[in-house]
């Protein structure tokens, strides 16, 4: 089968569509014929070594590429209760350095990893959720809102950002998202109360919404102190790149780190969160789609098609 993999780091160009061996599944997985995996910057920062440098992936021969993955069942592994061959399914392949992962014709995922979708989902836009999706409810979870509480969301046009602005919406939390000023229109239709453009003075922006600051913060661009500074003392904030700012004036600062859940996912799937989908390519186009996300300014995710 093909398979996405790099044997060294570096620009699109060392990413390498092999032909490689189809992988059988082992107690407890199940094998999924992909119809479809979705393009996220892990996978840019998998393939740059950024990841490498920061501790998080130990150098291997070949590490496989891609965490989120839609398609069906094609083989179930022993020891497997709940999946069956021809089922339609998600799934998140959390384990970085896999020498094979979800940009492939099929993937081994555990089943504790996998969520089943009904037959006529939509699989494109479905292989955007996983990763997105559940880092945004675990980082909700981290942040604890409330139903009435204000929830700051930087990067609110993103895949954490946007689905942490539906999910907190859902839940009654009163959302001031940051977003660049074309974003206005999509990140209200995603459920945010206040908008703050990109470019305004982010702390000043968001205490005039807000007196006082924001209860709680998802910081999904990272932008670190300029979120905190927007948080009243005693609240929290949740950073997703592990470079959390100091917990300053008594906010519970934490880093969401996702962790694949099959059961979570299921849930999430049944909710009907708008799963946003920049464009389409087929497997081989895999530099091309690094490319372009590394541009920025997509709205919605490329997605690959074997
Ligand atoms: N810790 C974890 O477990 C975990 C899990 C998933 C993702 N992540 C990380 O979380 C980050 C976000 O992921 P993602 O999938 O949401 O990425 P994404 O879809 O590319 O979204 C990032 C968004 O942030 C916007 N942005 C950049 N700078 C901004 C700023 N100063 N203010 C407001 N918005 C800004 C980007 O806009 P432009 O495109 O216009 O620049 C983009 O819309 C990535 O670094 C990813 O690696 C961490």
């Amino acid at each position: 089968m093909k398979a996405v993999i790099v044997r060294s780091f570096g620009g699109p160009e060392v990413l390498e569509v092999a032909e490689v061996p189809t992988p059988e599944p082992g107690p407890g997985q199940v094998r999924i014929r992909v119809a479809a995996a979705a393009v996220n910057p892990v996978d840019v920062q998998t393939r740059t070594g950024a990841l490498t440098a920061g501790g998080l992936l130990p150098k291997r021969e070949v590490i496989g590429i891609g965490w989120d993955v839609a398609g069906v069942i094609d083989e179930v592994g022993s020891q497997v209760a709940g999946f069956r061959r021809g089922d339609t399914v998600i799934g998140l392949s959390d384990r970085l350095a896999l020498p094979l992962k979800t940009q492939a014709e099929h993937v081994v995922l555990d089943a504790d990893a996998v969520a089943a979708v009904s037959a006529d989902t939509d699989l494109v836009a479905a292989a955007t959720l996983p990763l997105g999706g559940l880092t945004a409810a675990q980082a909700l979870d981290i942040a604890a809102a409330k139903p009435g509480d204000t929830l700051l969301v930087t990067g609110a046009a993103g895949a954490v950002g946007g689905y942490t602005v539906q999910l907190a919406a859902l839940a009654g939390v009163r959302v001031v998202a940051v977003a660049g000023a074309d974003d206005e229109e999509l990140v209200r239709g995603l459920g945010a109360e206040f908008f703050v453009p990109r470019s305004a003075d982010l702390p000043a922006a968001v205490r005039d919404l807000v007196p006082g600051g924001v209860h709680t913060a998802v910081d999904a661009a990272s932008v670190g102190m300029l979120a905190l500074d927007g948080v009243r003392s005693g609240g929290s904030l949740v950073s997703v790149l592990g470079n959390a700012p100091m917990p300053l004036r008594g906010i519970r600062v934490s880093n969401v780190w996702i962790r694949a859940d099959g059961p979570r996912l299921t849930e999430l799937a049944a909710v009907g969160l708008r799963c946003r989908v920049a464009d389409v390519l087929p497997l081989d186009e895999v530099a091309e789609a690094h490319r372009r996300l590394e541009a920025g300014g997509l709205r919605g995710r490329l997605v690959l098609v074997p």
